[in-house]
């Protein structure tokens, strides 16, 4: 058998192989397990050893010549084939691109940007505290009674009502929270959500809240009214917000008030926060001594404010996620 005769004749076959089903052929008509060049090297078997030392080389070489041929033709028609591709299924880079959809700050965020730089400008750095409370921080230290109506199922939502685990209430127990690692004086915002038992046009069972508290020497009411005016002017972008201060109940401040202001186009008195000084026995629960540290603290809805803000009378679609109602009140990121 001529060996160079049989390679000649299977690259030859390997070139004119036109896709990857026909070089498969040719591919096992030689090396599979009854093709040309396995057989010629099963014959080698029977051959003498000095037979065998003489063609042996020759028909590996045949072996491995076919094997090559065979993969580089295989590279050769996968590259034809991608160019075809390529070819006819050409982009037209011309075409105007799809619009592209700006994604929109959501209002709740943008107030929360604000308050956090109007009270930032005034001193105030940020506190944090978490969702899940427990009693001790969420009433008890805050001066509740045991038998706060805020204490019942109605109101709150008690994860574990005998551990005490709940959803926080209010932000007032990141007061507490940062008047238990540190001594006065500080000036803290705590901006998050809060939770209660309500659900109706203007509650929503999760809402969210910005508490302030201020603690040092000598800090009084005039300080406390001074904060609100600057805040409520900044927030609302005007000279002077109308504001008064109504006398209310908080347990952890003495005294108390509701603020109420009118918005710029308002004809009535809107109430927007609870304020008030700190009460001793909450600054004392906190290992601060009331004899020589005063201090305000501030609380206000931000779905609220929001709301008087941009005219929106309708607290649901805040957390209905409807892009027509983020695109109408957001701003583009
Ligand atoms: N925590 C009170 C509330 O949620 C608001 C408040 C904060 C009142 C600070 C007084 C002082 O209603």
């Amino acid at each position: 058998m001529d060996v160079l005769a049989l390679q000649e004749r299977i690259l030859a076959e390997v070139s004119a192989a036109g896709d990857a089903g026909a070089l498969e052929a040719v591919r096992v008509a030689a090396l599979g397990k009854k093709g040309s060049v396995t057989e010629a090297l099963k014959r080698l078997g029977g051959m003498t050893p000095e037979e065998r030392r003489e063609r042996g080389p020759a028909l590996n070489a045949l072996k491995a010549a076919v094997a090559g041929a065979i993969e580089s033709r295989r590279g050769a028609l996968e590259a034809a084939a991608l160019d075809a591709r390529l070819a006819t299924e050409a982009v037209d880079v011309t075409l105007p691109i799809r619009p592209e959809r700006r994604g929109h700050i959501h209002p709740l965020t943008r107030t929360m940007e604000n308050i956090a730089a109007i009270f930032g400008g005034m001193g105030f750095s940020r506190a944090e505290g978490p969702d899940v409370e427990d009693d001790w921080h969420n009433f008890t230290a805050l001066n509740f009674p045991p038998d706060h109506p805020a204490r019942e199922m109605q109101d709150t939502f008690f994860l574990d009502k005998a551990a005490g685990r709940l959803l926080r209430t209010h932000t007032s127990p990141v007061q507490i929270r940062h008047m238990q690692e540190r001594q006065p004086p500080f000036r803290v915002i705590s901006l998050g959500r809060t939770y209660r038992c309500d659900s109706d046009a203007t509650h929503s069972p999760m809402f969210h809240q910005v508490e302030a508290l201020y603690v040092d020497k000598g800090v009084h009411m005039g300080h406390l009214k001074g904060c609100l005016a600057r805040f409520l002017a900044a927030y609302f972008g005007v000279e002077e917000v109308p504001m008064r201060l109504r006398p209310s109940f908080f347990p952890f401040v003495e005294p108390g008030a509701e603020v109420d202001i009118r918005v710029p186009g308002a004809d009535r008195w809107l109430e927007v926060l609870g304020c008030g000084m700190v009460h001793p026995n909450v600054l004392k629960n906190c290992g601060i001594d009331p004899d020589q540290w005063q201090g305000f603290a501030l609380g206000a809805g931000l779905e609220r404010l929001t709301m008087l803000k941009l005219g929106i009378s309708d607290l649901r679609p805040m957390f209905a996620s409807d892009p027509r109602w983020l695109a109408h009140y957001g701003e583009v990121a």
